[in-house]
Formats: C-alpha cells, sequence, structure tokens
C-alpha cells in the first residue's frame, strides 16, 4: 500500500483525461482509476474559457477519484499549443575537484539554462541531451568521470508563462496543485515508443483534436519539439463546410466513413445523412468525404514533414514516424501506427 501514486491529467481539446495510477516494481505502473470527459473552453492546447474549463477539468477528476478511491491532491498535467518551443542550448562549467559529481551536472544544466529566456516565458523541461568533457563527446553518464571541462547539450522546452498561469489555474479550482507540467508530445513519446526506436532516431506524431505534436527522439534522446495549432478538428469543420453539415453530423459522419485515402475506397459508395433541419435523408458520395479529409491530411503531414526537415534531423530517423491520438479510449490502449519517410 506504500507504494506512490501517480495522478495525471491530459487536458486536450477534444478530452480531459485523469489518470490515477500505483508505481510497482521497477517503473510498473498499475492503473486504478480514470475520468475521462468531453473538454470544454479551450482551444489549440490553450484555454480560452477558465470557469468552463475548470469545470470540465473537475468532471474528470471527480470520475478518476470515484473510480480510483483515492483523493486527489496533486498532479502532472499535460501542456500543448503553438504558445510552446524549444531551443537547444549548452552549458560549461569547470569540473571541480577533477571528477564531475552531481553538483557539477546541475551547475552545467544551469549555465545551460543561463540564456536570454524572456520573463514572459516559463521553462517546462531541460532535458539533458548529452555531455562533453575536455572535448570529447558523446558521454551520456559523466559522474565518476576525470576532466577539467565539463559540457552539458541541453533541450530546453518553454510555454507562455500566462497560459501556463491560466492552466495551473484551472487545476487549482479543484484544489489540485500542479507538480509539473509535460510537455505533450514527451509523454506520448514515452508511452508508444520503444527503447530501440529511441536509440536508432524516430519522430512520434500525435494528432489531437487542436494541436498535432511532435519529438523527435535520436540516440535515446530528445532532440527536436513541437507542437503545429492543426488537428482533427480542421478535418471536421471542413468536412462541415465542404458538405454543409453540423459540426456534430460532420464529425459522426468522420469517424464512421472517413477514410484518408481517394484510392482505398470505392468510388461508387455513397451513404445517407439528414442535412441541416431537412426532414428527408441526403445521399452523400463518399469519395467527396474523402477527398476533404485527405486534402486536410495531407496538409497536416506536408507539415510535420516540413517541420522535420527545418529541424534538421531528417537524414537520422531510420525508425520513421509513429503516429498517435485519436481514438477516445483509455490511455492504455494505445493506438499506434508507424510509417517510413
Ligand atoms: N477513429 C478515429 N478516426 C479518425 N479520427 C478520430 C477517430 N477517433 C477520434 N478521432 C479524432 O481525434 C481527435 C481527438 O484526438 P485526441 O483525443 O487525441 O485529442 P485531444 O488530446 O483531446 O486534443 P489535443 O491533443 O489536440 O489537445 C478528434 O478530432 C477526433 O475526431
Ligand atoms: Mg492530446
Amino acid at each position: 500500500m506504500d507504494e506512490p501514486i501517480i495522478v495525471g491529467i491530459d487536458i486536450g481539446t477534444s478530452k480531459i483525461c485523469t489518470l490515477v495510477a500505483r508505481v510497482e516494481e521497477e517503473k510498473h505502473l498499475r492503473i486504478l482509476g480514470v475520468g475521462i470527459e468531453p473538454s470544454q473552453g479551450l482551444r489549440k492546447g490553450t484555454v480560452v474559457d477558465l470557469n468552463a474549463a475548470a469545470l470540465a477539468v473537475s468532471r474528470s477528476i471527480d470520475k478518476a477519484e470515484r473510480t480510483s478511491g483515492f483523493e486527489i491532491n496533486a498532479a502532472l498535467v499535460s501542456l500543448a499549443g503553438s504558445h510552446v518551443s524549444s531551443m537547444n542550448s549548452r552549458g560549461v562549467v569547470g569540473i571541480t575537484g577533477g571528477i564531475v559529481d552531481q553538483d557539477d551536472i546541475e551547475r552545467a544544466l544551469d549555465a545551460a539554462q543561463a540564456v536570454a529566456i524572456p520573463h514572459n516565458r516559463e521553462i517546462i523541461h531541460v532535458i539533458q541531451r548529452g555531455f562533453i568533457i575536455d572535448g570529447q563527446d558523446g558521454i551520456r553518464t559523466p559522474i565518476g568521470m576525470h576532466g577539467y571541462r565539463l559540457e552539458v547539450e541541453a533541450h530546453i522546452i518553454t510555454a507562455s508563462a500566462s497560459t501556463v498561469e491560466n492552466l495551473r489555474q484551472c487545476v487549482g479550482a479543484s484544489g489540485i496543485e500542479v507538480t509539473q507540467f509535460v510537455l505533450n508530445p514527451l509523454a506520448s513519446g514515452e508511452v508508444v515508443l520503444s527503447e530501440t526506436e529511441r536509440q536508432m532516431g524516430v519522430a512520434v506524431v500525435d494528432i489531437g483534436g487542436g494541436t498535432t505534436d511532435m519529438a523527435i527522439y535520436i540516440d535515446g534522446d530528445v532532440w527536436h519539439t513541437m507542437v503545429l495549432a492543426v488537428g482533427g478538428n480542421h478535418v471536421t469543420s471542413d468536412i462541415a463546410h465542404g458538405l454543409r453539415l453540423p459540426i456534430s453530423q460532420a464529425e459522426e459522419v468522420k469517424l464512421k466513413f472517413g477514410y484518408a485515402l481517394q484510392s482505398g475506397i470505392n468510388p461508387e459508395e455513397q451513404f445517407t445523412v439528414r442535412s441541416f433541419g431537412g426532414d428527408s435523408p441526403e445521399r452523400i458520395n463518399r469519395a467527396d468525404l474523402v477527398n476533404i479529409i485527405e486534402a486536410r491530411m495531407e496538409e497536416i503531414f506536408y507539415l510535420v514533414l516540413q517541420e522535420i526537415r527545418r529541424s534538421g534531423y531528417d537524414g537520422l530517423l531510420p525508425a520513421g514516424v509513429v503516429l498517435t491520438g485519436g481514438p477516445r479510449i483509455p490511455i492504455f490502449f494505445i493506438s499506434r501506427s508507424s510509417l517510413m519517410i
């Protein structure tokens, strides 16, 4: 019973998911409770209506408390949105006593963070990518090694301070303290990627409702992260416009008849819907629906590919791209598929 309990809240644009888990043995998690609720008051990863968002979060928390039987006081909370940005930085320090210890590493990481970060940005993660001792690079665990000069290569992720504060307040309204914010693509990467993929070089792309998040892993570590303000909701609104349907119906049609490739469907196929206030059902060519979906998905993948190229790591991803996100199912049934670029 004294094993630690971890609570995670994923505040998405489509759904809010609270998970209560017990840490068993070595890093093994047992899910004790889940609370999934439709999201409100959020757009593209940021809070646009504090009260509505806080209410949706509290519903999800209540559900997780009821299913797990635990009272939640603190949680890890997901973060996404185009207000997140990342950069690589290097910190250099002299090694005290000639042998690297934890204190040297912390000083090097502090030095890496000493870059000019505007006061309206908050540091979310400082990820150590690798160390260099006296010019020798590729060092993973420097503790105990001899040398004079220690350099750390760090990946620093920052977010808009006000957006982060709004999220904190949103969760705080339920009496919950945020122990740490976790960037969405990092959380996805931890869950869906294998250690081998992370070592080989891989990109994980999480296509959500309002955002598409990406993280690039090389040599086992995160080298690049980004959040695009486009996702499945854009597909739905394209369908609503293109086929002149209410959003809720466009979403239903997407899930029921949607496909992302023209070449994969029978061009003769049709389905029926009831349009705006209409009494009689209307027949729609499935090819028209798929055309709309294909165009938007092509755009999303194009933006992802452009970002991979811009990162400069496009030649370093032999494990390809792993896709996740979407279906409204608890996180332990992970949806995942991979493709090569
Ligand atoms: N079976 C499916 N096929 C295609 N799209 C789906 C399917 N199920 C859900 N989706 C779409 O996935 C999107 C929601 O994804 P997800 O639940 O990962 O979003 P989120 O985490 O709430 O949002 P975000 O991460 O953008 O803040 C919606 O646009 C939904 O229509
Ligand atoms: Mg999400």
